[in-house]
Parts: C-alpha cells; structure tokens; sequence
C-alpha cells in the first residue's frame, strides 16, 4: 500500500545517502599527496574495462544487509551479488524487488572522474516504482517515485529545463546533444557493439550523413561513462537522447523510474530511425538495449 511504498523510498534514500558517503570517503583517500593513484582491492571481471573494486563489494554488502534486515521477504538483484553468483539475473517478476548498483561507473571513480553514482532501484509487478541514484562527487541525489515526480536533491522538480520544454527537434538526432558509452564489448569487429556504436557516431555527426532528413550535425555526443548518470541527465533535460546496448538490470531501474516520472521516454531500439518511433511499452528490465529521450512538453502533474 502507499504507505508501506512511502517508507520503501524513504528507507531507500537513506540507504543511497550512507552509501554515496561510503563511496566519497573512499574515493577522497585517494587523494594523497604522494601521487599514489592505487585503487583498493582492483579486480577484472570479463576484462581489463570489467572491473570491480573493494569499495562495490563493500557498498553492495552494506546495502544488501540492510536491506534483509528491513524487509526479510524482498528480493536483492546487485551488480557483485549478480558477479559472483550470489543472485540470478531475470529474478524479476510480480514481486518486491531491489535491484542495485552499488557503484554505476566504476572506471570512472577508479580514475577519479566524478561522474560515478549509487543506484537503487525498488521493482514491483515489474515495473521500477521507486529510483533512487546519488553521485556524491557531484552533490546530486535524483529520487523518484510512481505517481509523485522526480526531484534533484528533493527540492527541484525534474526537469530542470524551461517549462513547457521544447520537443527534441524533429530532425532528431540533428541539433541534439546525444549520449552513449564505450560499453565493455572491445571487439575488434564488423558486428561488435564497439563497431556499430562508432558508425552511429560517424553517421550522427558527419555534414554529409548521407541519410535522407536523419542523421548528420548532432550538437555533440558525450560518453559520461555511467548509464544511471545517463539516465538522470536525461531526465534532468540535459540530454536530448541517450542510447545503450548491453546495460543490466541494476544499470538502469532506479534510473528508468526517474526519467519516466520526469515525463522522459524509454524504449528498446536504435537511433537515429527509432527516436521518433520510441514507444513506452518496450521499456522492458532485462531488454540489455535502451534508447531514451528526455521530458517534452508540460511538466507531469505534480501529485506528491
Ligand atoms: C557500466 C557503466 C557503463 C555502461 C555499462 C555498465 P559499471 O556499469 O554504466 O557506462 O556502458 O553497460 O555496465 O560496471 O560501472 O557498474
């Protein structure tokens, strides 16, 4: 009932603020003056651009257990639960679900690039109803709630920009500030997630696209290096469209709540032929390919 869900995403919030301290009391030890850049407990996943660090498996653990403490009965998907085979994927059903990311950028706070967060999705019936996401580099916490808007920092209502907020231009992505990211397939070929990603890039950004209206003299294109980030940069406004194959669960449900509670779509599809085509029902955890455009038009209706 509402209440119980008030108290999920206050419990949530609390959760993401000890968390994000964890992860700046962590990153701020870095900063010695003898220039020593060591990272503790680095290790490699899949490969070299796959990696995990001893502050994910600490922030997890933290918020694992505290989550079995105050809800017994919900279920936990996280990232490093997830790597060593702690929990499954595809969990994912009618049932109270957490599903989290204890560090979203994890190569980005190994290199002291601020943009790394914690995110905390909450999931019912499949559908993520609560997201919290907190970059604490950053001083930026985006919540949301089904129903009740998302917020930055909890007192400004997303999205930031003018209200009513312009559709993205129709020629879209032309005129747009695009996002994506490397992602973590590096190979070296025609079919790779690597290759496609590059060719899109070329395909947004060249005069001459040679695609007929589409394509061609995107505004820019930014990799942030965190898909949560994407996701509540979208949200906010400051990105047009943002667009990931090979995201996970944990990548994207709180942030998948705060972009639709901000009025932002979300979709599984390609740019640049689908952004116009992008429909809300796809927006499926578990489709690993996402494509979001921000909030057009008025701001939702604000109901809590
Ligand atoms: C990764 C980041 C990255 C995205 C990958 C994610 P991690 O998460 O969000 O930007 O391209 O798909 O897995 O490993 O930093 O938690």
């Amino acid at each position: 009932n509402a209440e119980d869900l008030d108290k999920v995403y206050s419990f949530a919030i609390k959760l993401a603020r000890v968390a994000g301290r964890m992860l700046l009391d962590s990153a701020e030890q870095r900063y010695i003056p003898d220039g020593n850049r060591e990272v503790q407990g680095l290790s490699e996943k899949d490969s070299s651009v796959d990696i995990v660090t001893k502050t994910d498996e600490d922030v997890e653990s933290f918020i694992k257990t505290s989550i079995a403490q105050q809800y017994p009965e919900h279920r936990f998907i996280g990232e490093e639960s997830y790597s060593k085979g702690a929990s499954k994927r595809y969990l994912i059903d009618d049932g109270p679900t957490w599903c989290v990311d204890p560090l979203d950028g994890t190569v980005n706070y190994t290199h002291l690039f601020p943009m790394f967060c914690v995110s905390i999705g909450f999931v019912l019936n499949s559908r993520p109803i609560i997201g919290v996401v907190y970059a604490p580099f950053l001083g930026q916490l985006f919540t949301a709630r089904a129903g009740h808007g998302a917020w930055l920092n909890e007192k400004q209502r997303l999205p930031l920009v003018r209200d009513p907020i312009p559709p993205i231009p129709s020629e879209a992505p032309r005129n747009c500030i695009f996002s994506c990211e490397w992602g973590k397939d590096r190979r070296d070929h025609p079919d790779s997630n690597l290759h496609r990603k590059v060719e899109s890039f070329i395909t947004m950004a060249a005069e001459q696209s040679g695609r007929e209206g589409k394509g061609g003299m995107v505004h820019g294109v930014r990799c942030l290096g965190s898909a949560t980030m994407d996701l509540a940069y979208t949200a906010m406004g400051s990105f047009d469209i943002w667009w990931e194959g090979g995201c996970w669960e944990w990548d994207v449900a709180a942030g998948i709540c705060i972009l639709q509670e901000a009025g932002g779509l979300v979709t599984a599809a390609n740019p640049p032929d689908d952004v116009e085509n992008c429909s809300i029902e796809n927006a499926k955890l578990g489709s690993r390919l996402y494509l979001a455009i921000r909030p057009a038009g008025p701001s939702p209706n604000e109901t809590g």
